[in-house]
């Protein structure tokens, strides 16, 4: 794989930071957009926006040809069986919210949900908000030190009480690849429903819905090199036609009267009011900049900086690492003794280096782990070897100027 001709596509990895190059280490919070993305968004706005599924003027429908290609590409991308299954939303939290409410509508007092404990905040409250709402029960798969899912207490928990299971697929705060094809056939046998966070997953690894056969997977646009502000629920077709819409307005109709209406077929049910167009048609330039990849070489490259990292880190006196899972993406969760991880944070960023500190939206998993926060490290394709060189050389600078 051609880093250089990669990172070529990535202008904001020429800029300077405190005048330092930028390294930019923060790809689990976003990623970099290369520039057919900035430009489709440039281009998008410069000559052709209008409003979409509205119009019989010349702009309006070629947007609406944009934003439905778009959906097309992304339904090829993860190996939707429909396009219609592939919904746009806000993001990731959008998506978990939307089943939550309008899925969680299905279910009754007594009915169990099944999240683990290394959940982002955005795949707990929408349940715990679920449960108070409908008097259900919410039970966890617990984590091992290592940041494992505890995968025989797991189906221990599994009953015909169980109507859904949410789990990440991949943990944004220790890196760990979850089982997930594993997790959605237990549940499948109790005739549950599987619900997948893949916030952190497709940027790294190659996902088929069809294939994992999960129910619902949820994703945000702007952690795979698209714009911020849209992301995708896929969701099963049968499933998707059960649900009630999540919220009323225009586009998502069929017909109004004054007393009642009807709903518009899918993905327009889901989809009311004028959606993020510009966002939607940017991320499929994102996809068609996945689709030009190698996902196998991608994920080759981001094991090596995983590798190259965690070694020139254990060097390092007094660094403790907070997820050691068998399967781990390009994620380095770890602390300094004595070192509070926003005054590292903060110092690196000094030298040009952005890396994320704090709970990173998982505040249980820091809590099983008895700490407030870590230092994360979290890499993307463009990241290279020399970067972590400068990230270490920065930290061996950075550590005897805070224990001084
Ligand atoms: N969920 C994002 C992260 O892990 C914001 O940083």
């Amino acid at each position: 794989m051609d880093i250089q001709a990669i990172r070529s596509q990535f202008p904001i990895l020429e800029e300077k930071v405190h005048g330092k190059p930028l390294v930019y280490f923060d790809n689990g919070a976003t990623t970099q957009k290369p520039l057919s993305v900035i430009h489709r968004l440039s281009d998008y706005y410069t000559k052709e926006n209008a409003n979409i599924h509205r119009g019989v003027h010349t702009l309006s429908q070629e947007a609406t040809t944009a934003y439905e290609n778009a959906r097309n590409t992304i339904q090829k991308y993860i190996g939707a069986k429909e396009n219609h299954e592939v919904l746009f939303t806000k993001g990731t939290t959008d998506s978990i919210n939307l089943v939550a409410y309008s899925f969680g509508e299905l279910l009754q007092a007594g009915d169990e949900i099944i999240i683990s404990a290394m959940e982002h905040h955005s795949n707990i409250v929408p349940w715990q908000l679920l449960c108070e709402r409908k008097g259900c029960k919410l039970r966890f798969i617990p984590m091992d030190d290592k940041g494992d899912l505890m995968l025989d207490t797991y189906v221990e928990l599994l009953s015909e009480k169980t109507k859904l299971v949410a789990v990440t697929h991949i943990s944004n705060s220790l890196g760990t690849v979850n089982d997930v094809k594993f997790i959605i056939d237990k549940a499948h046998g109790v005739g549950a429903k599987v619900l997948i966070d893949g916030a952190q997953s497709i940027q790294h690894i190659k996902v088929n819905v069809q294939e994992l056969d999960c129910d619902f997977y949820a994703f945000s646009g702007h952690k795979l090199f698209g714009p911020t502000g849209i992301g995708v629920l896929y969701g099963k077709e049968e499933i998707l036609n059960q649900m009630p819409p999540y919220q009323g307005g225009g586009d998502m109709i069929k017909e109004v009267k004054l007393e009642q209406s009807t709903y518009n077929t899918l993905p327009h049910k889901f989809e009311a009011g004028t959606p993020n167009i510009a966002g939607g048609i940017g991320l499929g330039t994102a996809f068609e900049f996945l689709n030009s990849l190698d996902m196998d070489k991608v994920h080759k490259h981001e094991q090596e900086l995983l590798e190259y990292a965690t070694t020139a880190l254990k060097k390092i006196e007094g660094i403790q690492f907070y997820g050691q899972a068998k399967e781990k993406t390009s994620v380095i969760s770890f602390l300094i003794e004595g070192l509070h991880p926003y005054d590292v944070g903060t110092l690196l960023d000094k030298m040009g280096i952005a890396v994320r500190t704090g709970h990173h939206c998982t505040q249980p998993i820091m809590d099983q782990f008895c700490i407030p926060g870590t230092i994360r490290v979290s890499f993307a394709l463009y990241n290279t070897k020399e970067e972590i060189d400068l990230f270490i050389s920065a930290l061996e600078r950075i550590i005897p100027m805070l224990k001084n």
